[in-house]
């Protein structure tokens, strides 16, 4: 099937804002051990990006009471398509106006999912330009490849929970131009369970995944793209070494064939570690893949690797009420504990019923 959606209005995913309870832990995580580097402060906000981020910065992190997404941005392939896509969203009641814009970013259109997901998308941005002490001899690199931690080289990907993922998908394929790569259907109730999208030849960008819990509008996780599948064994170590919690992985999704490793940062979000980009999809003409969910096993995980039902496909952020029972302190670094006493907050998978 040849899609007929407005193609190419959106390059890609520009930056998240990430909410986190626990600003110290958070900042540890993605400063120290993924080796991010910080790039300004403003309010309740800290501005990161890794080394290898086109803009101002990739992830903006926020204190707030509870972990979750509070915007992502998406950037245009032209002024004139940014203004073409904030009519069609402003058309499908989704648009929330514009708005002068955040640190590194000019005029920006906001609008909200059909879940009310926040997100944004923008033009006028602020190109990178390390200091002289950062600058890459590596001509195509936007500041050298930091020394500490496992540092992934760009921001991926962002997976969100819906309560309906057909509706979210149809929004993102008719206002914005997303092709939807993969999906995965429950036949015996003709329901799309998950959607793998993307506005360029990335695998995806955008992931929605059914909420088995039935909440609307939460985080699954945020992903960041090492390209060498053997960075997810080390930063595993790394994890294992210094107390961050892992979900699952090393392995390989047969979805996208993305190399992945879900961790809880210290806020309680989860955030994947992503080892190759997957399958690139180069077809203009391509047609979407659907996965059966009665023979899902192979999508899942190529490796064999479980994805742990009690938290997997249940935990999200903000944690529902009966899941914030499920938080629990952890083995953290001791040296980043001192920071905090209240410190770390992560769903820990054995208290979960
Ligand atoms: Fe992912």
């Amino acid at each position: 099937m040849i899609q007929s959606h407005p193609r190419h209005e959106l390059a890609h995913l520009a930056n998240v804002e990430l909410l986190t309870p626990n600003m110290e832990g958070s900042l540890w995580f993605f400063k120290e051990l993924l080796g991010m580097r910080e790039v300004a402060r403003q309010e309740d906000s800290v501005y990161l990006r890794c080394y290898e981020d086109p803009y101002h910065h990739s992830l903006k992190l926020t204190a707030a009471d509870e972990p979750g997404l509070g915007s992502m941005a998406w950037r245009a392939t032209s002024r004139e398509a940014l203004e073409r896509r904030a009519d069609a969203l402003d058309k499908a009641g989704l648009g929330t106006g514009w708005k002068s814009g955040d640190l590194g970013v000019g005029r920006t259109w906001g609008f909200e999912s059909p879940d009310g997901h926040q997100m944004e998308i923008i033009w006028d941005v602020e190109k990178y330009q390390a200091p002289e002490d950062l600058r890459s001899r590596i001509l195509t690199r936007r500041s050298k490849r930091p020394l500490q931690g496992m540092p992934p080289r760009r921001l991926d990907h962002v997976n969100l929970m819906a309560s309906d993922v057909t509706v979210q998908k149809d929004v993102f394929e008719s206002a914005l131009g997303f092709e939807t790569r993969e999906r995965v259907v429950d036949f015996t109730t003709d329901t799309e369970i998950g959607a793998w999208m993307s506005v360029n030849i990335l695998g995806h960008e955008l992931a929605i995944m059914r909420d088995m819990t039935g909440a609307k509008g939460r985080l699954h996780h945020l992903a960041f793209w090492y390209g060498v599948p053997q960075h997810n064994t080390d930063a595993a170590e790394l994890c294992r070494e210094y107390g961050i919690e892992i979900e699952t992985g090393p392995d390989v999704h047969g979805i996208t064939q993305g190399a992945f490793l879900y961790v809880f940062e210290p806020g309680g979000n989860r955030i994947e570690l992503f080892g190759n980009s997957g399958i690139l999809e180069l077809e203009p003409d391509f047609e979407t893949v659907t996965w059966d969910l009665a023979d899902f096993d192979t999508g899942l995980a190529i490796g064999g690797a479980k994805l742990p039902a009690e938290t997997y496909f249940i935990y999200g952020t903000p944690p529902l009420p009966d899941q914030k029972s499920l938080l629990a302190p952890s083995n953290v670094p001791s040296r980043v504990r001192k920071l905090d006493p209240e410190f770390v907050k992560l769903p820990v998978t054995e208290s979960i019923n």
